[in-house]
């Protein structure tokens, strides 16, 4: 059977499903099902979550289609983009089809008068910025994985990332979306004409799509709001000897009226990384840098910078800015590369990603860094430490060897540890990778009573639970 609840066996499913899409767009073979039993989350990585058949619709009347097929015989669904995810949300828990919207990457529309693109799900976050650059404008949210991650899932996951300290989440960007429903009807969010840049009118239902990880409908279109490119932008980087100055620094910062575009951390595991990645980095090696980006006009970008290099200078060692490009776009380009870079950290390891992208309150940061250290002293664990600490948003990766036991199940308790702080203070389980199934299992405590509300709407919008089921919802 293709899944808990399918009334075809995965034979027929196959067999209907090249009827829908032909035989180019469908794989059932091993080989080719292996390839999606994995994200970027350590625990998918560790299973074998293989889904019956792969199809990649091009056309919302396709995945439509699909929809009603799945609806009518109980299979479920997983939309799927590049697979950048770090919580098993794109990975087919209970099998049965994997949707995979990659190929489907056309850039509709762009409306330079009316500052807006439309989309489909598949289009990559860089390409959507290298194009629409040359009028002008630029979607701002950059979730680190801009090379590959895909707007369809930035948006089912509300991404977020480097600049989101000034421009937040993706989810602000998103005036509409066409979604297709579990039972295959098509609809659209924020207006079924609209270009407008805002809107009130209605229940906001693209806000209900957004983070919903695919569990109530496959996104097929965005209508995506897009800025005036700034003209210019400075780099100021500064290093300290104490986490607590580099976490210190970033709120004088705002106590001085500056929002800056991008506020990152790397802890010293995480310039020693960058170091030996990008050996023409040369960053000193001491306990955090903080990478200050701000952008606009020339001269607001260099005075603004100049503000920040004397702030951070009051406790920083030493104090970098770059207004040079090249410059510029080595440090941004190490700080991106962190994520994979950091395995380097310790010889013959590995980073995994246990789904730690958690959100301190600010006020709170400087402390939660320093037991964020000591938590990975306790379960004799390396964690490399880095991210937007301007929005209080950190990365805690930790540093082992996959293949010994031991430190896999050091590691899970690490990552619970840092969960559990993260909620003690005030904080949320994640900022910006989502729920998916690594983090179900905190679902009940952090949101209470409005967790029975959020099931009470899947259940309402996908009475059979065919899409994407074992997500968010931690289910018996
Ligand atoms: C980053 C990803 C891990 O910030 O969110 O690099
Ligand atoms: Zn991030």
């Amino acid at each position: 059977m293709a899944a808990g609840t399918a009334t075809v066996t995965a034979a027929a499913l196959v067999t209907d499903m090249v009827k829908l899409l032909g035989p180019e767009r469908v794989f059932h073979k091993d080989v080719d099902l292996k390839t999606y039993t994995y994200d970027s989350s350590f625990v998918s990585q560790i299973n074998n979550f293989t889904p019956e058949v792969v199809v990649m619709p091009t056309s919302t009347e396709e995945v439509s289609r699909i929809m009603r097929y799945a609806d009518q015989h109980g299979v479920a669904v997983t939309p799927r983009g590049a697979g950048s995810g770090q919580t098993g949300g794109s990975v087919a828990v209970r099998g049965g089809i994997v949707m995979d919207l990659s190929a489907w990457d056309d850039i509709v529309e762009v409306d330079e008068v009316n500052m807006q693109v439309v989309v489909r799900p598949g289009v990559v976050h860089a390409e959507l910025n290298n194009h629409i650059s040359s009028y002008g404008l630029y979607f701002p949210p950059d979730p680190g994985s801009s090379e590959w991650a895909t707007i369809g899932g930035m948006v089912a996951n509300n991404a977020s990332g480097l600049r989101a300290v000034k421009y937040g989440n993706t989810g602000q960007y998103v005036l509409g979306l066409e979604v297709v429903m579990p039972d295959g009807q098509v609809i659209r969010t924020g207006g079924l004409k609209s270009k407008a840049l805002k809107s009130v009118s209605g229940l906001n239902l693209t806000g209900l799509f957004l983070a919903s990880e695919g569990t109530l409908g496959v996104i097929t279109e965005v209508r995506l709001k897009v800025w005036p490119k700034p003209p210019s932008r400075a780099i100021v980087v500064a290093y300290f000897d104490r986490l607590e100055d580099a976490a210190q620094s970033v709120l004088e910062v705002f106590k001085a009226g500056i929002l800056p575009s991008g506020i990152e951390i790397l802890d010293d595991g995480a310039i020693r990384s960058v170091n030996l990645f990008k050996p023409q980095l040369k960053l000193p090696e001491v306990e955090a840098a903080i990478f200050f980006e701000v952008n606009g006009s020339k001269a607001a970008t260099e005075d603004e910078g100049r503000q920040i290099e004397e702030i951070a200078k009051r406790r920083a060692g030493s104090v970098e800015m770059a207004t040079d490009a090249k410059r510029m776009k080595e440090l941004w380009t190490g700080r991106q590369a962190i994520g994979a870079a950091s395995a380097r950290a310790k010889p013959n390891a590995a980073r995994i990603f246990a789904g730690e992208d958690v959100c301190f309150p600010m006020a709170k940061v400087p402390e939660a860094l320093r037991r964020i250290k000591e938590i990975g002293r306790e379960h004799d664990t390396m964690v490399v430490i880095y991210g937007h600490i301007g929005d209080g948003n950190m990365h805690t990766a930790p540093i082992i060897d996959p293949l010994k036991p031991e430190e896999v199940e050091a590691a899970q308790r690490v990552a619970e540890d840092i969960h559990r702080l993260a909620l003690e203070i005030g904080g949320a389980t994640t900022g910006e990778h989502g729920v998916g199934f690594v983090r179900a299992a905190f679902m009940e405590e952090e949101h209470g009573a409005a967790l029975t509300v959020m099931r009470r709407i899947k259940d309402c919008l996908d009475p059979k639970g065919i899409m994407n089921p074992g997500k968010i919802w931690a289910e018996e």
